[in-house]
């Protein structure tokens, strides 16, 4: 797209996040507005979202509840303390998250994004081995390909090589378990690959070269995102939780992405039926519109930090903006939509047809897999000869001109559109995405 606003908008100062910046501010890619599905571009194009912005708009875009929410908060109760001091709605929401998530996660801590959610969370297990006079456990373990945000606890959590390697040497003691794709064994499986819970069993390996009382924590996303939609093998998440319970390690998914809808229930953990010790969660919380997240965790952990004269501060931790009115708002009229629309429902009833679109892909050029679950797929694509990634920012680009936003990861297209997408609507959307393929070299 040419620039329309070139003569007025200088590009130049701003450091844009995870981007090409001069790639992009030769060729950028600018929107003024969203409605449900769709962006409107400073040129007046209508973009078709497939992406939830950034996995994170599960309503659809400026949905009139969610909208209306946010402008009266605005308008009531600018910013409240933090810390010593609260808002009665924070303390609703709290209650509405714990009651959503299984059992037993009933403390809410407030973030505002998920590398807070996750660096919380980090402190959190270590805090409570400490509490309970196991402050040796600091190892924490997490996993090859995993991404758990941009704070230097997720970063080292993480095992996203480009992520890391320019951040030098980050938490001590992190370890991490192999990731959970194999091409040869799960390529074009659909959802769960019935090939590796095996590979859980690394974590044993760790706990043999490291001793489990030196383990504080493992943290995993229930099915890798950002990595590139890498679905967790049937039984895999089931042995992670049997290893964890049985050496006193904690377990932590990082549901960022799954919480709210993204798989059909209210969190992985409920459709998958392995619950963890502590969640971490944003993006869909507030569907993407105002910052905000939230680390669900087990009462008996909270428990453990209720030590000390009633006056003490039990947890030295949290953010300004923590439990902020205006993201209150908009989290409480999400989770209204979610409710009153009935989308995770609508969601599970979508699947089927989602995952046969998808592998339709499969014979289009240059597939090498299709991944699913819930309404997250990808395709993979060989990549082009000394030119990793490029034939997937291709379709990236491609894709964009042609009215569709998809992720590029890797050689990877990532998709995951708002849950309020129709069949009709997935089918043009696919269509798009295979008349790209057919397309590009
Ligand atoms: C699993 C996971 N954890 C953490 C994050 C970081 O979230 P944020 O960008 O809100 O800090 C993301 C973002 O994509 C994510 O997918």
């Amino acid at each position: 797209m040419k620039n329309p606003l070139h003569n007025e908008l200088d590009l130049s100062s701003y450091w844009m996040p995870f981007t090409g910046n001069r790639a992009f501010k030769n060729e950028p890619r600018l929107m003024k507005s969203a409605q449900g599905l769709y962006y409107t571009t400073v040129d007046d194009r209508q973009i078709m979202d497939g992406m939830s912005g950034l996995w994170c708009c599960n309503a659809g875009h400026c949905h009139p509840h969610i909208v209306e929410a946010i402008r009266q908060a605005a308008g009531a109760l600018d910013y409240s303390p933090a810390f010593q001091m609260g808002h009665p709605e924070i303390f609703r929401l709290a209650e509405r998250l714990a009651n959503m998530m299984p059992d037993g996660m009933d403390a809410v801590f407030f973030t505002n994004s998920g590398s807070e959610s996750v660096d919380t969370a980090l402190k959190i297990a270590l805090g409570y081995h400490h509490a309970r006079g196991e402050a040796q456990r600091t190892r924490l373990v997490g996993r090859q390909r995993g991404y758990h945000g941009s704070g230097f606890g997720g970063t080292s959590v993480g095992g996203i090589g480009n992520n890391r390697t320019a951040a030098g040497p980050m938490l001590p003691g992190v370890l991490h378990l192999p990731e959970t794709y194999d091409a040869e064994h799960q390529a074009f499986s659909k959802g769960q690959p019935s090939w590796g819970a095996h590979l859980a069993n690394d974590l044993e390996r760790i706990i043999a070269s490291n001793h489990a009382s030196s383990i504080a924590a493992v943290i995993v996303e229930p099915f890798a995102g950002s990595g590139g939609v890498l679905v967790p093998p049937v039984g895999y998440l089931e042995r992670l939780r049997e290893i964890t319970e049985a050496h006193g390690i904690l377990l932590i998914f990082d549901e960022v992405i799954t919480a709210f809808g993204r798989l059909g229930w209210g969190s992985a953990a409920e459709r998958l039926g392995v619950v963890p010790d502590i969640m971490c969660t944003a993006k869909g919380l507030t569907s993407g519109t105002v910052p905000m997240g939230a680390v669900v965790v087990q009462e008996k952990i909270r428990e453990a930090f209720m030590t000390g004269p009633p006056a003490a501060i039990e947890f030295f931790h949290g953010y300004t903006y923590s439990g902020h009115p205006l993201a209150t708002a908009a989290a409480h009229a999400s989770l209204d939509v979610y409710e009153n629309e009935g989308l995770f429902e609508h969601v599970r009833g979508l699947e089927a047809s989602w995952e046969a679109g998808l592998h339709a892909l499969a014979n289009k050029p240059h597939v090498i897999d299709v991944r699913n679950i819930g309404l997250a797929g990808a395709v993979e694509l060989r990549p082009r000869d000394g030119a990793p990634t490029q034939r997937a920012m291709a379709v990236y680009r491609e894709a964009f001109d042609r009215g569709l936003l998809v992720r590029a990861t890797a050689d990877i297209v990532a998709l995951a559109p708002p849950l309020v997408i129709n069949e009709t609507e997935i089918d043009h959307m696919l269509g798009i995405l295979g008349d790209v393929l057919d397309d590009i070299d």
